[in-house]
């Protein structure tokens, strides 16, 4: 496990983008799988004002962590974000946007998105394998959208899940723990003071935090993991 922590989202932004265009480099084309809420659009919005060219989008495949049950016109959906602060800015094919369509029924869409990362991605032990994952992380410890309450749902032996938000019991599709450890490089970007207490429970007892958050099941089979966190997310551990 790999810690950084950036004083300001910009140093973040541009250190992940750096190590993003060595895998580039090292694999030629790779998967990535986005996170959403908000954390990220900082991220797309630094993106979508790079040079033409620094980055070949046509060498990236898109996917989501996960999704919300909502039109890809509804200001919930993830897609959305993504195509207001990315993909209405830089040149990818449309070919290479593989969205988790929230508007299906959960049940079958988590099924069908299931079976198109069987197809699409390398696997690792049997399990679909993201050369790139990005996760975020709830105040409650939750990630991708596999919440606290539903932490049974982290071992489900399907690629993908159907989930609830807690609070406004809203349907969500997401990767399932299997396929979120399977991945190659995995990075958590976690900004925001209000995330600082379960960073430091997750950074500093793994095992007790484990029983809780799902967020602290993250632990990748063979591949990294880089915890990105901005100064307020950090403030809490101990001198590393
Ligand atoms: C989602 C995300 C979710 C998110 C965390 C952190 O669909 O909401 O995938 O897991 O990463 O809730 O969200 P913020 O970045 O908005 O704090």
């Amino acid at each position: 496990m790999y810690i950084q922590i950036f004083k300001t989202k910009d140093d973040l932004n541009r250190v992940f983008t750096d190590r993003l265009k060595e895998i580039i480099s090292e694999k030629g084309t790779i998967t990535i799988a986005l996170s959403g809420g908000s954390t990220p659009k900082s991220l797309f919005d630094y993106w979508a004002q790079l040079p033409e060219g620094e980055i070949n989008w046509k060498k990236v495949k898109f996917f989501w962590g996960d999704e919300r049950c909502v039109s890809p016109s509804d200001d919930e959906s993830n897609y959305k974000m993504t195509k207001e602060h990315l993909f209405d800015f830089v040149p990818v094919p449309n070919e290479n946007i593989f969205r988790i369509h929230g508007e299906n029924d959960p049940g079958s869409e988590a099924v069908r998105y299931g079976k198109l990362l069987s197809g699409e991605l390398e696997t690792t032990n049997s399990v679909p394998s993201f050369d790139v994952l990005m996760l975020g992380m709830g105040d409650d410890g939750h990630t991708a959208s596999i919440f606290p309450h539903e932490i049974i749902l982290w071992d489900s032996p399907e690629n993908c899940v159907t989930a609830t938000h807690p609070v406004s019991g809203q349907r969500r599709v997401s990767l399932s723990g299997k396929v979120i450890n399977a991945a190659k490089d995995i990075f958590f970007l976690v900004t925001g003071e209000n995330k600082a207490e379960k960073v430091k429970e997750i950074i500093e007892q793994p095992d007790k935090a484990a029983e809780k958050y799902p967020a602290a099941l993250v632990r990748p089979e063979s591949g990294n993991l880089y915890w990105f966190l901005d100064t307020p997310a950090a403030k809490l551990l101990r001198h590393l």
